[in-house]
């Protein structure tokens, strides 16, 4: 099957395509309907039956497979390491959702789950998908504030977390985040379930904290629960560009069909080889590629509570993907460079054998040449750079591996993914010429696995996502299509900036500096940052009259963005400046700042307010090596 026919297929003829692909499942009730319309909307495999859980656990084992690894976790943090087959995965999920079921968790009902690279935070989302319920896991990094605000968005019954974390070897407390979140949110969860870990005890709360290992001893297994293909796997939230963060809803059918095909089609993986996705569970590429995809596809995955470098070395990598024979590893290009900014000839790698590694996937942010060039050329392997977003749960564009590997092309995401029929729009919603600039967008309908709504606010999806081009779906990102059709993703057209691999809202680092008492007015953008790839910095005028020093302000203000974001936000350069770019309209030149930040030739708006007053900025902006 060449590239060219399986994306043809998938795009000319989409409802027969995925009915292929669905019948490698195993339903209670097979979908008669595949691609159908609802209220304006796409949906898919609206009538069939199944249970993301049973197909991730019970299926395998009934397949034979229960005495294969399921899941190793490997923890250089703590120094320890253990084996799940299929078998001991499937009975601790059952005891755990029979833990959650004795709580009245149900069919519909949220749970929110804030815990570590633990692989209890897999079994508590498993568990909860066995019970036909809606988990929203949310990243450790994230202050009791972000954790406030999805907990009164999702509405939970059930929240799941754990006394610490570790960070290298830092122990960070979670439940006293946990409690201050509580202490924030105007909704309560009736339960609170606390895995309590040897390297620090936290207090519980009486009459609403119980305790994770004591409730596991005396659970009843609970079973898998028919869900429709449309009800809700779990909500993900991801940053936009404002305060308000949006909770990607994920169906539990479409998703189920989409990232089994994934694991043949993109990574090659067959049932029985070993995945390894170094992300963290908080994120998507967790949510599809630690947990679900592997375990739907029969295949061993690993989960692993450390870091690239550190942990205790920048060989850590490497050590994993010979120690459990790993056959292709996915991470954000920010791991590798600061792999190679530590071990800059991969000496540590050839510490290891890696002759069962067959190839590395990045993603999260742009795979930038240097660092591509840098893996190719110390690993040998193919590298493969793929695009996607929380929204779609899966890749968009791909070199797919499993179906033909096409040439490489530095800096492209290589070429849309079956299923995916992207195209570049100019602002009016035409296509433009092949190598042109424009906004990626997604011609209707979306392949099965992306969101099908935003939780609680379906007019945000319509309106987010939906309403710019009619017929398509906007992805927010700018980009080409070169003359073969390979895409090159350019960077973010919102004020969304991505950190490290993570995705941040400038905006709502404005919103929580604005709240700053001596702040009149302030913008954030970002800039290039080595290893992170971007940093946000904030720009800030003081209101008249404030007499604290410019120092104080801005380390207070670096501080209280941590404090409410948490300290995954990197915000860590805040600059006072005496005048803001502005147009003559009050609208705030973020690109002109950016462009002076990043050293490129710009040119000085016609609207501009005041050209006087730029010289002065670029001065500062230098001084403070932001320009
Ligand atoms: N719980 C609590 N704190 C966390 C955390 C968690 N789960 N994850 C990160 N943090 C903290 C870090 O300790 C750090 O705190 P500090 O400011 O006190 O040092 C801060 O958040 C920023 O973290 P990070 O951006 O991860 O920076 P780092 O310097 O600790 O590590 C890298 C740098 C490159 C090693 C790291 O960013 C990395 O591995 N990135 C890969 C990201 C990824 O997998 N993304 C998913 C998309 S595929
Ligand atoms: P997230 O939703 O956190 O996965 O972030 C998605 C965003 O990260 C995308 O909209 C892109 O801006 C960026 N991104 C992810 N992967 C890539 C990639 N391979 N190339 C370029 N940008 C990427």
């Amino acid at each position: 099957m060449s590239y060219r026919t399986e994306h043809q297929e998938s795009v000319d003829n989409a409802a027969k395509f995925w009915a292929d692909k669905a019948s490698k499942l195993a339903w209670f009730k097979q979908p008669t309907q595949v691609l159908t319309e609802h209220q304006g909307q796409y949906q898919w495999f609206a009538d069939g039956e199944l249970n993301t859980s049973y197909l991730a656990l019970d299926y395998h084992v009934e397949q034979g497979r229960g005495e294969q690894a399921a899941l190793f976790y490997d923890s250089p943090v703590t120094g320890s390491k253990r084996c799940y087959s299929y078998r001991e995965l499937r009975d601790e999920v059952a005891k755990f959702a029979g833990v959650l079921k004795a709580q009245g968790v149900g069919k519909g009902d949220r749970v929110v789950i804030y815990m570590p690279m633990v692989p209890e935070a897999a079994i508590a989302m498993l568990a909860t998908a066995r019970l036909g319920a809606i988990h929203s896991v949310v990243f450790g990094g994230f202050a009791p504030h972000e954790l406030a605000v999805r907990i009164d968005d999702a509405s939970p019954k059930v929240v799941v977390s754990a006394s610490c974390g570790i960070e290298v070897n830092r122990i960070i407390s979670y439940k006293p985040l946990l409690d201050s979140a509580l202490e924030k949110a105007s909704h309560q969860p009736e339960r609170c379930i606390i895995l309590q870990r040897p390297q620090h005890s936290a207090s519980m709360v009486a009459g609403r904290d119980l305790d994770w290992h004591r409730e596991m001893q005396q659970a009843a297994p609970a079973g898998p629960v028919a869900v429709k293909g449309t009800d809700p796997l779990y909500i993900l939230y991801t940053s936009g560009t404002t305060g308000k963060p949006k909770g990607v809803v994920r169906d539990n059918g479409g998703h189920a069909v989409a990232l089994h095909y994934s694991m043949q089609a993109i990574y090659n993986i067959k049932p029985g080889e070993v995945f390894w996705a170094a992300s963290d569970v908080g994120w998507v590429v967790g949510h599809s590629y630690i947990v679900y995809a592997p375990l739907l596809a029969g295949c061993t995955t690993i989960l692993y509570e450390g870091k690239p470098v550190f942990t205790p070395d920048a060989g850590a990598f490497w050590r994993v993907c010979a120690e459990y024979g790993v056959k292709a590893i996915f991470a954000a290009p920010t791991a590798f460079r600061a792999i190679r900014k530590e071990d800059p000839h991969a000496e540590l790698m050839k510490q290891h054998d890696l002759s069962k590694l067959e190839t590395i996937f990045m993603a999260g942010e742009r795979l930038d040449p240097p660092t591509y060039h840098w893996a190719c050329e110390v690993s040998g392997k193919p590298v493969i750079d793929h695009w996607w977003q929380t929204e779609t749960g899966w890749a968009i564009c791909a070199n797919l591996a499993g179906i033909e590997l096409l040439p490489a092309k530095a800096g492209s995401a290589t070429r849309p993914v079956p299923g995916y029929n992207v195209q570049i729009l100019n602002d009016e919603g035409q296509q433009v010429a092949a190598n042109q600039q424009g906004n990626i967008a997604i011609q209707l309908p979306l392949p099965p696995g992306c969101l099908s709504t935003i939780w609680g606010n379906p007019d945000r999806f319509f309106a987010g996502y939906l309403s710019q081009f009619p017929g398509y779906y906007a992805t927010g990102d700018g980009g080409y299509l070169d003359e073969d059709g390979y895409l090159f993703v350019m960077g973010r057209t919102d004020d969304v900036i991505n950190v490290a691999g993570h995705r941040l809202s400038t905006g709502e680092m404005e919103e929580i500096i604005a709240s700053h008492p001596a702040v009149a007015e302030c913008c954030v953008i970002g800039l290039p940052d080595e290893l992170k790839g971007q940093q946000p910095v904030g720009f800030v005028l003081l209101k008249n009259g404030v007499t604290t020093d410019a120092e104080t302000v801005q380390q207070e203000l670096v501080a209280l963005v941590r404090q409410e974001i948490g300290a995954v936000a990197c915000f860590k350069r805040a600059l006072v400046v005496p005048r803001l770019p502005k147009t003559r309209s009050g609208k705030i030149l973020r690109k002109l700042l950016r462009q002076i930040g990043e050293g490129e030739n710009y040119q000085i708006p016609s609207t501009i307010d005041d050209p006087a007053s730029l010289p002065e900025l670029e001065a500062l902006m230098k001084k403070h090596g932001l320009a």
